[in-house]
């Protein structure tokens, strides 16, 4: 197998597992993850956009705007501050058929929405298609809402630490609320932008690096969202590059990257769609080499089908509890959708061309 051949497996496999209602699912073959996520499907449709696949992408928003929109009642409470139960909140994941379930998960995740805006604007930007109403209502909907919770403690990306602030769930808001101006043409939201970034510079940061929550100085691998695709702290900011810098010596073993020291999910494996992530970040800095050796890391890790998934064990935080999750749950999920996607992603940023 070679990366034309990958590439091409992971978009087939991505459009093979995009249900008729639009929603991709997270894992096929993983039951925990026969769901969507906001967070995974915004990825996975920039993938989409970003190979000319746009009538995939625009089924997978036309999913989201529907399964916005319908909890719209829901949604103008919460935006006027009546927030009595935290189950009353957007849901993070989704049945394929939008239907929010009722099986107990961390549901309060503000981050996949953020997530979303952006790629709805590259949507747009990207396919040229227009805007329908449809959607403007959804974005009004969910800029309301995450302007309205930015700065409640939810569960992270991660879906851990329930009662933190995380800098990047953060991002994401500071990315969405931005991307939700440019597609409506307006400025409604540049204060809070404003307010999100001097709050990740003045309580963010510790030693100079950006911190996993506000107030714990631990590096997290999400943290390299706050540079794409959220675009808070650009390669050149001196805290971004200390940030990155960590990620590489804490973080980065045999060859891909772990989520975060403390991690035991599957022992703390190392993780395809971070590994593609920083290879991302090293595009942008100008160094396409190592990005190209990262991505070469990606291919070796594929399995004879051309899958990927979430994570391996090449190197991992504390074995012990590997066989404690395979027994919970089965191997690490494979094929995963976002995996492939940020191989996409990474494989489209060192051949633009193709
Ligand atoms: C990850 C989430 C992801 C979900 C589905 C979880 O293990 O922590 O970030 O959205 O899997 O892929």
């Amino acid at each position: 197998m070679n990366h034309e051949d990958l590439y091409q497996k992971s978009i087939d496999i991505i459009i093979k597992n995009q249900n008729l209602t639009g929603a991709y699912v997270a894992c096929p073959t993983f039951p925990t993850y026969n769901y969507s996520w906001f967070r995974d499907g915004s990825y996975i449709a920039y993938a989409m956009d970003l190979v000319g696949e746009y009538d995939s992408s625009a089924q997978f928003h036309s999913w989201a705007v529907d399964n916005i929109n319908k909890r719209e009642t829901q949604i103008r409470l919460l935006i006027k501050g009546n927030l009595n139960n935290y189950e009353e909140v957007l849901h993070t994941r989704y049945h394929l058929d939008g239907d929010a379930g009722i099986d107990y998960w961390e549901n309060f995740q503000l981050d996949g929405f953020g997530v979303w805006l952006w790629s709805l604007y590259e949507h747009i930007h990207l396919s040229g298609r227009k805007l329908t109403n449809e959607m403007e209502k959804a974005i009004e909907l969910v800029s309301g809402y995450l302007s309205m919770l930015w700065q409640e403690p939810c569960y992270d990306c991660w879906e851990e630490n329930r009662n933190e602030k995380h800098i990047y769930t953060i991002s994401c808001i500071y990315g969405g609320l931005k991307a939700s101006d440019l597609l409506l043409g307006s400025n409604s939201f540049s204060g809070i932008v404003r307010k999100i970034k001097n709050l990740i510079l003045k309580e963010g940061v510790i030693n100079g690096s950006l911190c996993k929550y506000l107030g714990n100085g631990e590096v997290d691998s999400s943290l390299l969202g706050v540079h794409f695709p959220n675009n808070v702290l650009t390669t050149r900011d001196p805290i971004m590059r200390k940030t990155v810098k960590r990620i590489q010596s804490e973080l980065y073993k045999a060859g891909g990257i772990h989520r975060y020291t403390a991690d035991t999910y599957y022992g703390g494996g190392i993780w395809i769609l971070l590994t593609a992530w920083l290879g991302i970040w090293l595009v942008d800095d100008g160094k396409p080499k190592e990005a190209k050796e990262i991505l070469d890391w990606i291919l070796s890790r594929a399995d004879t089908e051309g899958q990927l998934a979430e994570q391996y064990d090449d190197s991992l935080n504390d074995p012990s509890y590997l066989p404690v999750w395979i027994e919970k749950w089965g191997a690490s999920a494979k094929p995963l959708l976002w995996s492939h996607a940020m191989y996409i992603i990474l494989y489209r940023k060192l051949n633009p061309d193709r």
